[in-house]
C-alpha cells in the first residue's frame, strides 16, 4: 500500500505516522520542506509540489492545518490537494477535522467546516473524522492563558480531550477501512469540565496557579458551555488527560 501523510510534523504528525508504519508499505510525510525519512516537499499554500508528492498515493491522510492562514491552507489547500491526488489510484483520503466545527463559532473552525464540504463534494472517496483536543494542546492552552499566579479559564465550559496516539490508532483504523464519505466523530474517555482540566494541569505542572472561573459571555461561550466541543456517540481514546499528566 502506497500512503501518504501530511502534517506530519505537527502535534498529531508523530504519532499517526507510527501508527500507520506497517513492514511492506511505502508511507511518504509531507510538509514545506520534505526533509526527514520518508519526506516529501508540498506545500498547501502554493500548491508547489503537490502534484509530486500525492503520484501513486492510495490512501492519504491529510492532518496539515495552519490556524493562522486556514483559508489559503486548510480550505484553498483542500481544494489544491483534491485536484493534485492520483484520481486512478486513491482508494481513501481520510481528513481530520476538529469536533465543533459546525457548531462553534470560531473563524478557524468556519474553515475546517468549508474544508469538509470541500471534500464531500469532490466525489473522491473520503472520511472525516473530527477529533477533539489533543491533550498536549491542551496543555498549551493552559500555559499560554495563565497570567501570573492566576489561571482564569471559562465557567462552564466542557471537554473531552483526547490522547493523540489514541486519535493516531483511531485514524489509521479507519483510513486502512474502506470510506465512509461522511463524517465520524472521536473524543478522549472522559468529559470534564474546562475548570477541571486546569486544576488538575495546575496540580500537576504548576503548582503556584490558581484556577479562576470566569463567566464568558457570547455564542461562542455558550455553545462550549452547552457541549458543543463534546464528541458524539462511537469509539473513545483509553487515555485519560490524568494518565496524561502523569506521564
Ligand atoms: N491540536 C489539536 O488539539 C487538534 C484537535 C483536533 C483536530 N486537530 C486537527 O488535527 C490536524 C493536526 O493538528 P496538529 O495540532 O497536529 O497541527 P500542528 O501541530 O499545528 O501542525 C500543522 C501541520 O500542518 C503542516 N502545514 C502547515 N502549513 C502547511 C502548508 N502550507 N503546506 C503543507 N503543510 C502545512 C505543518 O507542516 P510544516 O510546517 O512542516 O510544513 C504541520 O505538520 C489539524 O488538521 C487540526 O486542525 C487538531
Amino acid at each position: 500500500m502506497d500512503l501518504l501523510v501530511t502534517g506530519a510534523s505537527g502535534r498529531l504528525g508523530p504519532s499517526l505516522v507510527q501508527a500507520l508504519q506497517r513492514d511492506g508499505d511505502r508511507l511518504r510525510l509531507m510538509s514545506r520542506r520534505g526533509t526527514g525519512p520518508g519526506g516529501v516537499r508540498g506545500d498547501l499554500a502554493t500548491g508547489f509540489d503537490l502534484g509530486t508528492a500525492l503520484a501513486g498515493a492510495e490512501v492519504v491522510v491529510h492532518a496539515a492545518g495552519d490556524p493562522r492562514n486556514a483559508w489559503e491552507v486548510d480550505v484553498a489547500g483542500t481544494r489544491r490537494l483534491v485536484q493534485a491526488v492520483d484520481r486512478d489510484r486513491l482508494r481513501h483520503l481520510v481528513y481530520v477535522s476538529v469536533v465543533g466545527v459546525d457548531r462553534i463559532p470560531l473563524s478557524y473552525y468556519r474553515a475546517k467546516y468549508a474544508a469538509e464540504q470541500v471534500l464531500l463534494a469532490s466525489g473522491l472517496p473520503v472520511t472525516i473524522v473530527r477529533v477533539t483536543q489533543f491533550h498536549v494542546h491542551v496543555d498549551e492552552l493552559l500555559a499560554t492563558a495563565r497570567r501570573g499566579p492566576v489561571l482564569p479559564v471559562p465557567m462552564g465550559w466542557r471537554a473531552q480531550p483526547v490522547d493523540a496516539a489514541d486519535a493516531a490508532a483511531y485514524l489509521a483504523r479507519v483510513a486502512r477501512a474502506a470510506p465512509a464519505g461522511e463524517v465520524l466523530e472521536f473524543g478522549g474517555p472522559e468529559e470534564m469540565a474546562v475548570a477541571d482540566l486546569a486544576r488538575a494541569w495546575a496540580a500537576a505542572r504548576e503548582s503556584g496557579a490558581h484556577v479562576v472561573s470566569t463567566p464568558l459571555p457570547g455564542r461562542l461561550s455558550t455553545a462550549v458551555r452547552d457541549g458543543a466541543a463534546l464528541p458524539a456517540g462511537g469509539e473513545r481514546g483509553r487515555r485519560t488527560y490524568s494518565a496524561h499528566l502523569r506521564g
